[in-house]
C-alpha cells in the first residue's frame, strides 16, 4: 500500500480573520494556538485507509467506548515546518519522523500508516496553513500526526478501526522567559521505561506516566524531570519530552545510547551528526548519575543540553535530586552547546548549506 489517497479538500467556512490571526502570532507560546484544518484519515478492515481529508479542525465525534478510552493505544510525532529565506516552507526530516511513527504504530499493536502517505498528508497540511508560521525568532508550526484505536469494543485486543489525523500548532519557544539554561529535577523514585516496555515507541502512555515525575520536578522549582533506568537506577535516560547530551573539558561530547528504553529523537541524531560534522568526537555511551555530579563538580563535565523538536536546544544549567543540587559548567549557555544549537537552527532554517539533503521543502 505505497499510493497515497487524495486529500479532499473541505474549508473552514469561518477562518480566524487575518488581523486576528496575526494578534495570536505575536507571542504564541506553545501548543495553545491552532490553525483552521485538520488532516484526517480512517482505516477499517474492510476498506483499509480511507477518507483522507483537509478539514475544519474541530471536536471529534466518538464513541465513549473507542478502545483509546480505555486502553490508551495511541501515538503521535512532533515536527515544524520553518519558513525559507526565500518565503516558502520546508520540513525538517519529516521521513524520520514518518519511520518512527511506524515504528511506534507496531510496538503498540496499531495498524501502521504507510510513510509516503504520512509525509503526504504533513505537507498537506502545511500547504493548507503556511500562512500561520510565526514570523518572530524561533517561530515554527508545530505539526503534531497522531493515531487513535477507535473501534468501539471494550475487550481487550488491538483496535481493528484506527482514526489517524494531524493538527498544526503555531509556536514560540517552548521554556517560558529568558533563564539563560533549564533546571532539572532528577527522579529517584518513578522511572520511564523498563527493557522489554514502550520506552521507544512515542505513545501517549509514556507522558502521561512521567507527569507525576513532571509535578514533583515543578514542586521541586524545576522546569523538567531527569529519569534514571529502572533496573540499577543509575544510568542517565532521558527527559520528560527530551534527550540529554554533555560537554567535557576535553571537548567531546556524550549521549546516551538508544538501549530501547529511550525515545530516538531525531533532533538527537541531526545534532550527533552535525557533531561529527564539525570534527567533534560524539560517544553514545552510557553515563551514570554518581559520575556526573562528580564530573560537574571537578570541572571535567562542562556542558549540558536538552534537545527535542520543541525544546530544540536548550542548556542545562542545575541538576536537584534528593540528595542535593549542583551545577554544571557556568550555568548558562556554554560554547559548544550553542554552536551546535546555531547550526542546528540554520540548516532548519535554510540559511546555512544542506549536505545530508534534510531539508524538504512543502
Ligand atoms: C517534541 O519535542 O516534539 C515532543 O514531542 C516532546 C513534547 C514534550 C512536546
Amino acid at each position: 500500500e505505497t499510493l497515497a489517497p487524495v486529500f479532499a479538500i473541505e474549508p473552514h467556512a469561518t477562518p480566524i480573520p487575518l488581523d486576528e490571526r496575526n494578534a495570536m502570532l505575536v507571542d504564541p507560546g506553545f501548543g495553545r494556538v491552532f490553525t483552521d484544518h485538520m488532516v484526517t484519515i480512517r482505516y477499517s478492515e474492510r476498506d483499509g485507509w480511507h477518507d483522507a481529508k483537509i478539514v475544519a479542525r474541530a471536536p471529534f465525534q466518538m464513541d465513549s467506548a473507542s478502545a483509546v478510552l480505555h486502553y490508551a493505544q495511541e501515538i503521535f510525532e512532533g515536527m515544524k515546518a520553518y519558513r525559507l529565506p526565500d518565503g516558502g516552507a520546508a520540513l525538517f526530516r519529516p521521513y524520520e519522523n514518518a519511520a518512527r511513527f511506524r515504528r511506534s504504530a507496531e510496538r503498540m499493536a496499531m495498524v501502521p500508516l504507510p510513510e509516503e502517505l504520512f509525509v503526504e498528508s504533513v505537507r498537506a497540511l502545511v500547504r493548507q496553513e503556511a500562512g500561520w508560521i510565526p514570523e518572530i525568532d524561533g517561530g515554527a508550526l508545530y505539526l503534531r500526526p497522531f493515531m487513535i484505536a477507535s473501534e468501539v469494543f471494550l475487550g481487550v485486543k488491538p483496535s481493528a478501526e484506527y482514526l489517524y489525523a494531524v493538527i498544526a500548532s503555531s509556536v514560540g519557544a517552548y521554556f517560558k522567559g529568558n533563564a539563560p539554561a533549564v533546571t532539572l529535577w532528577v527522579t529517584q523514585e518513578y522511572t520511564r521505561a523498563a527493557p522489554g516496555g514502550t520506552g521507544a515507541a512515542k505513545c501517549g502512555g509514556n507522558y502521561a506516566s512521567s507527569l507525576i515525575a513532571q509535578a514533583e520536578a515543578t514542586r521541586n522549582g524545576c522546569d523538567q524531570v531527569l529519569f534514571l533506568d529502572a533496573i540499577e537506577r543509575r544510568w542517565i535516560e532521558e527527559l520528560g519530552g527530551m534527550n540529554i547530551f554533555f560537554v567535557f573539558d576535553d571537548g567531546s561530547i556524550a549521549t546516551p545510547p538508544l538501549t530501547g528504553t529511550i525515545l530516538p529523537g531525531i533532533t538527537r541524531d541531526s545534532l550527533i551528526t552535525l557533531a561529527r560534522d564539525m570534527g567533534l568526537e560524539l560517544r553514545e555511551e552510557p553515563y551514570a548519575i554518581d559520575q556526573c555530579r562528580a564530573d560537574a563538580e571537578s570541572g571535567r563535565l562542562v556542558e549540558a543540553f536538552a534537545c527535542g523538536t520543541a525544546a530544540v536546544v536548550t542548556p542545562i544549567g542545575t541538576m536537584k535530586m534528593r540528595d542535593g543540587d549542583f551545577s554544571i559548567g557556568s550555568g548558562g549557555p556554554g560554547q559548544t552547546t550553542t554552536r551546535l544549537r546555531q547550526a542546528l537552527i540554520d540548516l532548519q532554517r535554510g540559511t546555512a548549506p544542506d549536505p545530508h539533503g534534510w531539508l524538504e521543502r512543502v
